[in-house]
């Protein structure tokens, strides 16, 4: 690796520093994709503390930033191949196998790469040296909550949602008086009260909607209630489906045979089911079967959020919509590329944040006792260092 102050990787193999580091952005490949890793303020903010950006051309031209934009905030527009010269490559999805095997050994790549799914992807990067940090691995943290991707990219989603669902159905969402009659407002659901649940709760809010929702962590209720929604809960009295650090963990029988039924009632009166519920590591739960949907009016809609993850709903079909008995399930997996412009500018902004907490007076470091870097290196030169991604092999 060009211009690297070993010292400390030799001593202790904790620390790696690059003195000048050159910073390279990648035209996303993945279809449908429009968001970009780096957009042009935080350019400027790093090339002022001694970082160089090298873009491909046009690689922001769908979320609306142009390569003038770039050249303006100081980086290079250059071919495809010198990106790879880069020491640091900034992705939003993984790398296609074409990139990977541009990758030269030693380079540092940050993208959304899901270390578990993508176990083919992992291998290669392995054979070819590399390092790189998966974005999913952050520890949710509140020292690291500036650069979660996870959280701006779900809020975005929840809000999106929540425009496409009200797009979908053929009433207002809020209450009406008009000369021609009263309309009553219209019936949200939100399931799963984190990231996203929670925009689309607030979101659904200030459309005027009616709007309930349901978590299996009690902690949420407030949050909830001071959204002005209603929490509706299961009696339980145990700590089921409370898992650490603010994630959920997998319920009991009992307990799920309560949910069901709560559910039945409260999903067939809506006109909006947002779904998206979670568990680390898991499969999406299955949370509505065929038979809830066709408790349903026609007309109304369930969008999944968690349609990537295998679906909160057993008709979910991932980047299709399906039509049941006149009731759409939506089940978009990448909603934050609907909104490129700004989900592009919180992601280079997370990224910033990261890059940030790298950066010392001697350059770029990659500390190994840092929480937040040890999360998230899951691979160094080609050694898988995360324990669950080395069982996936
Ligand atoms: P989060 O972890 O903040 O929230 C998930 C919530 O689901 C938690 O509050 C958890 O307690 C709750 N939950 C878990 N099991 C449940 C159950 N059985 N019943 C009710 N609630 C349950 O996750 P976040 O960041 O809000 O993401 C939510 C989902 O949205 C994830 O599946 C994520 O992959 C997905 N997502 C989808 C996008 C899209 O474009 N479709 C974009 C971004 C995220």
């Amino acid at each position: 690796m060009h211009k690297v102050l070993d010292e400390y990787s030799k001593m202790r193999n904790f620390y790696l520093y690059f003195i000048v580091m050159k910073i390279g952005i990648l035209k996303e490949q993945k279809a449908g994709e429009k968001r970009v890793a780096i957009v042009p303020s935080t350019i400027s903010a790093l090339t002022k503390k001694g970082y160089e950006f090298f873009i491909e051309s046009n690689a922001g031209l769908e979320s609306n930033y142009s390569d003038d934009n770039y050249k303006n905030a100081g980086a290079k527009i250059v071919d495809k191949k010198e990106i790879f010269n880069c020491e640091l490559i900034c992705k939003v999805n993984s790398p296609s196998d074409e990139e990977v095997s541009s990758l030269n050994a030693g380079t540092l790549l940050i993208s959304l790469l899901q270390t578990i799914k993508e176990v083919d992807c992992v291998k290669k990067l392995k054979e070819k040296k590399v390092s790189a940090f998966s974005l999913n691995l952050l520890p949710r943290t509140t020292l690291a909550q500036k650069m979660d991707v996870l959280s701006s990219q779900a809020n975005i989603a929840g809000y999106k949602a929540v425009l496409i669902g009200a797009n979908h159905i053929g009433k207002y969402m809020p209450l009406l008086m008009t000369a021609a009659g009263t309309i009553s407002p219209s019936r949200t659901l939100v399931i799963g009260a984190g990231v996203a649940g929670l925009q689309a709760i607030a979101t659904a809010k200030r459309l005027g909607a009616q709007v309930e929702a349901f978590d299996v962590r009690p902690e949420v209720k407030e949050q909830v209630e001071s959204l002005g929604a209603k929490f509706v809960e299961v009696e339980s009295d145990s700590n089921d489906g409370v898992g650490s650090g603010g994630y959920a963990s997998e319920t009991s029988d009992d307990y799920k045979a309560k949910q069901q039924e709560l559910m039945r009632e409260r999903v067939g009166k809506s006109d909006i089911v947002i779904t998206t519920a979670l568990i680390p590591n898991r499969p999406a739960p299955m949370l509505i079967p065929k038979s809830m949907v066709e408790s349903m009016a026609p007309g109304s809609v369930i969008m999944d959020l968690a349609s990537e993850n295998g679906g909160n709903c057993e008709l979910t079909k991932v980047d299709e919509i399906v039509s049941h008995n006149g009731v759409l399930i939506d089940g978009n997996s990448n909603l934050p590329s609907t909104m490129a412009f700004h989900s592009s500018q919180l992601f280079s902004k997370n990224i910033e944040a990261i890059i940030d907490h790298c950066h010392t007076e001697q350059g770029f470091k990659l500390d190994k006792e840092d929480e937040i870097i040890d999360g998230m290196l899951f691979i160094e030169k080609g050694e898988v260092r995360h324990e669950p991604t080395r069982e996936a092999f």
